[in-house]
């Protein structure tokens, strides 16, 4: 059985057909469903790479509480805090703003906890996989022209951009709505947005209808679904996953006495990749076999290079990459090798163009939380003989 079946907790346990109906929240039925309430769901390795945008029907979906339903005709945004010109827009007026459409990768800050939880248990958080990262055509207002309407104020020394939420999690402390915040300087690049659209469609329920953030380049606990009020201010948010969750404490530290403000506040993605087939513990034919995944750079960095290893990191060729014409999307690459029978350990790691590499292991990076696993990523393989 492979890593990703094996966290599969509430899934149908039968055979993964394609054209099998969706399930919850729109999702195909052979998604790896971590929690029902709240909804936590990825896509198996082999269904994620199967498309550089993917499908709404296979996009992770990360909560912390219940999904909540909006009435587009009732929903509005307020934008105040340090601005001139306080706003309160409905979907039309925001819909009135340039409307632009960005490739973006989302990343949760979980994607592959699970080789965290086998260095060390890390309990009462899902062990994603490989899949709590996705990559869509997101299309809305930008985020600066907004903050522009509502006239940023000079004198205010704002220095973040708080995100509220309606959707109450109850595994903050104390319970509360979902929030965040990213920097000013970030909310004022042209591409964070405003979204109301997701692949050409408007946004899904479970994907923060009618409304959200989206904030290309950083952890996705920034980009606040159904998002209602955009608040200027000087300080970072002071919503538990802004102050207390989503921080890499040190791995002494217990996450629940770790207070607001300890440990480090995580905002932009660092160069995290992946290896999406073959999959884990799968046999091959002999002969030649195509190695895939995806590389993403995160924060303003791109993809410089993928290595590929088949002997668990002992040497390394280079892969091809593949489209790489957005900027904030992920880089699909693929390599084809061939290898002799028996078992092969594949190995991959990416350079950003910064020169940043992923760290070797997965013990040096373990916190607390199981945050932010890029280490080199591993795939057991068996090759039968010819
Ligand atoms: N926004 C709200 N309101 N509530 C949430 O629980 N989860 C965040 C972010 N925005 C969340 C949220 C996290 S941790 C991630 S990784 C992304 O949404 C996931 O977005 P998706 O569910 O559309 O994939």
């Amino acid at each position: 059985m492979t890593e990703d079946r094996k966290s599969r907790t509430t899934q149908h346990d039968h055979d993964e057909k394609r054209d099998e109906p969706v399930t919850s929240w729109g999702k195909r039925d052979e998604m790896i469903v971590h929690e029902q309430d709240p909804f936590n769901a990825e896509a198996p390795p082999g269904v994620l790479v199967e498309a550089f945008v993917t499908p709404v029907s296979t996009f992770y979906s990360r909560n912390h509480g219940p999904i909540p339903e909006l009435d587009p005709d009732a929903w509005s945004l307020r934008v105040d805090g340090a601005v001139s010109r306080p706003l309160t827009l409905t979907l039309a007026q925001l819909r009135a703003f340039e409307a632009v459409t960005v490739t973006a990768t989302l990343q949760c800050a979980g994607n592959r906890r699970a080789d965290l939880i086998k260095v060390s248990d890390i309990p009462g958080e899902d062990p994603w996989g490989r899949g709590a990262t996705s990559t869509a055509e997101w299309t809305g207002a930008r985020l600066s022209d907004v903050l522009a309407a509502a006239g940023l104020d000079p004198a205010a020394r704002a220095g973040h951009v708080a995100f509220d939420a309606p959707d109450v999690s109850q595994l903050a402390d104390p319970p509360q709505p979902y929030g965040g915040s990213v920097p000013l300087g970030k909310a004022q690049s042209p591409e964070v947005l405003l979204a109301w659209a997701m692949n050409s469609e408007p946004l899904t329920q479970a994907h923060g209808a009618p409304v959200r953030v989206v904030v290309p380049g950083y952890i996705g606990a920034r980009s606040v679904k159904w998002v209602r009020r955009v608040t200027v201010q000087s300080e970072p948010s002071d919503n538990y996953f802004q102050a207390t969750a989503y921080r890499i404490v040190p791995p002494d530290a217990d996450p629940k006495q770790a207070g607001p403000g300890n440990g480090i506040s995580l905002g932009p993605v660092v160069v995290n990749a992946a290896i999406l087939a073959p999959s884990d513990g799968s046999r091959r034919p002999a002969g030649r076999t195509e190695v895939s995944g995806y590389a993403y750079a995160g924060g303003d960095r791109t993809v410089a290079r993928v290595d590929v290893s088949t002997d668990g990191g002992s040497t390394w060729v280079q892969a091809d990459l593949g489209r790489r014409t957005d900027r904030w999307a992920w880089t699909m690459w693929s390599i084809s090798v061939d290898l002799a029978s028996g078992p092969h350990t594949l190995v991959v790691r990416a350079w950003d163009d910064a020169g940043a590499q992923q760290p070797e292991s997965a013990t040096s990076l373990w916190n607390p939380k199981g945050y932010a696993n890029t280490s080199w990523d591993r795939v057991e393989i068996v090759v039968d003989a010819a």
